[in-house]
């Protein structure tokens, strides 16, 4: 029978990358989203079902909506089917309100009688080209409440290889990694890096948490998604996502991708 893998968010970031690294390596899979041809929405559940049914693996992004998360996780065991979970860094020391969503994915997923492999990942490298950040970035002015406390960004093609590696193999069952780039910079560094490799200035604006919610309310962002967002950014402060691991390095047999290496590749987005 063919092993066929699911792969959810398979549009985005990481799982279009998930998607071509699953091909690379030979195995069949099954992209799914609300814009995919296997049409996957987390606020319709009878979407659910049909993405799963017959895939031995799934790649699975966290849903906004906490609410949903246990569900999903029960039609995945009821298929049973090994569930490969992306996360974010120190969520253990993040509060429940920031991330509802990944911390009920987590706790569902952990509870499940399921194979399970977690992925937790610090800010993607590509927040700055492909997100959050590029808008800033390409109009010369990055505005965030940062401080001088760094950060190893993780590039995204790397947690697509290492997401490849475990969604095709039964040794990383129940293990959880912390998906990092190879040496923590400040901000001021990585936008200085960007700034000088597009030979153009960028300046890094820092705000207060007020200042910052105050942006995004007038961005028409809801109460929420300020608060939540201004939550990942006091953990950066904190430093709770500081520290490099070598898990990337272990389990690729490779370097994780340096900051200057992710930069070179991604000039296009900010001209
Ligand atoms: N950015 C970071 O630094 C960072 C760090 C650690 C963890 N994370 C976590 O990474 C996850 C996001 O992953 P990503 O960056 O790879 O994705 P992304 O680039 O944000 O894209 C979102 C993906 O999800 C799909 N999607 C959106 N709404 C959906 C819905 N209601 N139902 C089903 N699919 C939906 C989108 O496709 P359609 O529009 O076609 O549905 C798209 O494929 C989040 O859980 C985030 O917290 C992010």
């Amino acid at each position: 029978m063919t092993q066929e893998i699911l792969v959810l968010g398979a549009t985005g970031k990481t799982g279009r990358r998930v998607v071509d690294a699953l091909k690379a390596a030979g195995a069949t899979v099954r992209a799914a989203s609300r814009s995919s041809a296997v049409r996957f929405d987390w606020s319709d559940e009878s979407t659910w079902q049909p993405a799963l049914s017959g895939t031995t693996a799934a790649y699975v992004i966290a849903p906004h909506d906490p609410a949903a998360a246990a569900p999903f996780v029960a039609q995945a065991e009821a298929s049973g089917v090994r569930l490969v979970l992306l996360s974010g860094k120190a969520l253990d020391e993040i509060p429940n309100d920031v991330f509802a969503g990944m911390h009920a994915a987590e706790a569902a997923v952990r509870a499940s009688g399921l194979p399970w492999t977690i992925l937790r990942a610090n800010n993607f490298a590509q927040n700055f080209s492909e997100e959050l950040w590029q808008q800033g970035v390409r109009a010369g002015r990055l505005a965030l409440p940062v401080d001088d406390t760094p950060e190893p960004f993780v590039d995204v093609q790397d947690i697509a290889e290492v997401a490849a590696l475990v969604l095709t193999s039964e040794d990383h069952d129940g293990q959880t990694y912390n998906l990092t780039g190879p040496a923590a910079i400040t901000f001021d560094t990585a936008v200085a890096k960007i700034s000088s490799a597009l030979g153009r200035t960028v300046e890094l604006v820092k705000l207060t948490p007020d200042e910052y919610r105050e942006t995004l309310l007038s961005e028409g962002l809801s109460e929420n998604d300020a608060t939540e967002l201004n939550g990942m950014y006091e953990a950066m402060r904190k430093g709770l996502l500081a520290t490099p691991t070598d898990d990337v390095s272990r389990l690729l047999g490779r370097e994780a991708t340096d900051f200057d290496t992710y930069v070179a590749g991604a000039l296009d987005a900010w001209r």
